[in-house]
């Protein structure tokens, strides 16, 4: 018996059933394999694409704008979003499940950033963590601890008003994203998002580097892709350009509570199925 598990076959929807880990990740990249990343902040939804086969599982702090009712990420908290891990992490079984760190709880400094994913890893069973910037040293602490961690470079909604807004990023200066690429992938990070940034630029950033990137919002050349999960499902009312809609379940749902509650109104719900005598 060997103490290394089998390596997976393929990362989306492939037959076995352990966890994907990095290195999964990091063999997908060196066979030119693409794979699908989606957020998820919930039971039902963490159920839904790990038994799809969808290979990582982000508990973005999108959550804040998808699913706390914020305005955006940055008033989203470590012990708002723990529960939310938890409860993906409880509910997929083959899916590694990333827990972003939130605005302020690792900028400060590595300790600061190693005692936040402690939290993660111990009261939620997160299997990696991602964290926004070129935030070299708190990098270098919670890899050398034993903690996976996944960089997120361009647009970084957490920078959004050092940023002026929701922009593309790196049209004038390209190289400090591709630099800043390159120390995360040096410092040990595992993979790293690009959001909102020229296709040709994240294609040179994917050549250069040797661990995954995953694209929002930067073309079609990056190792993989991830979608916000209410932007994937037509749940979201102002999607931004680069998200695809796969169905309108906002429709869907409106329609259903519109039906349901005329059947309250008409006395013809509950029928007699749904009645016990
Ligand atoms: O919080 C989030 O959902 C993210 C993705 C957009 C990458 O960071």
């Amino acid at each position: 018996m060997t103490l290394e598990s089998a390596p997976m076959q393929s990362l989306y929807g492939g037959a076995q059933h352990r966890r994907i880990t990095i290195r999964d990740l990091a063999l997908a990249k060196s066979r030119g394999e693409k794979w699908p990343m989606l957020t998820a902040y919930e039971q039902l939804t963490a159920e839904i694409y790990d038994e799809a086969g969808i290979p990582v599982l982000l508990v973005g702090d999108s959550a804040g704008n998808n699913f706390l009712g914020l305005e955006n990420t940055i008033p989203v908290t470590v012990d708002e979003m723990i529960p939310l891990v938890r409860a993906v992490v409880r509910s997929s079984h083959r899916a590694m499940v990333v827990a972003d760190l939130p605005f302020g709880s690792y900028e400060e400094s590595p300790e600061l950033a190693l005692a936040t994913s402690l939290r993660f890893f111990k009261e939620s069973g997160a299997h990696a963590v991602k964290l926004e910037g070129a935030q070299l040293e708190q990098v270098r602490k919670l890899v050398h601890s034993g903690i996976p961690v996944m960089g997120h470079l361009g647009l970084t909604p957490q920078s959004l008003h050092q940023l002026s807004g929701y922009r593309v990023q790196g049209r004038e200066d390209g190289e400090v994203i591709l630099k800043a690429a390159l120390a995360l992938e040096e410092a040990g990070a595992f993979a790293i998002v690009l959001e909102l940034i020229p296709s040709e630029l994240a294609s040179k950033i994917t050549g250069e580097l040797s661990i995954p990137t995953i694209g929002i919002g930067a073309g079609n050349t990056c190792d993989a892709q991830v979608l916000v999960s209410t932007d994937l499902l037509g749940l979201t009312k102002n999607s931004p350009k680069f998200s695809k809609a796969y169905r309108n379940f906002r429709a869907e749902m409106i329609a259903a509570a519109d039906e349901w509650a005329k059947e309250v109104a008409s006395g013809t719900f509950p029928g007699p199925e749904q009645t016990f005598h």
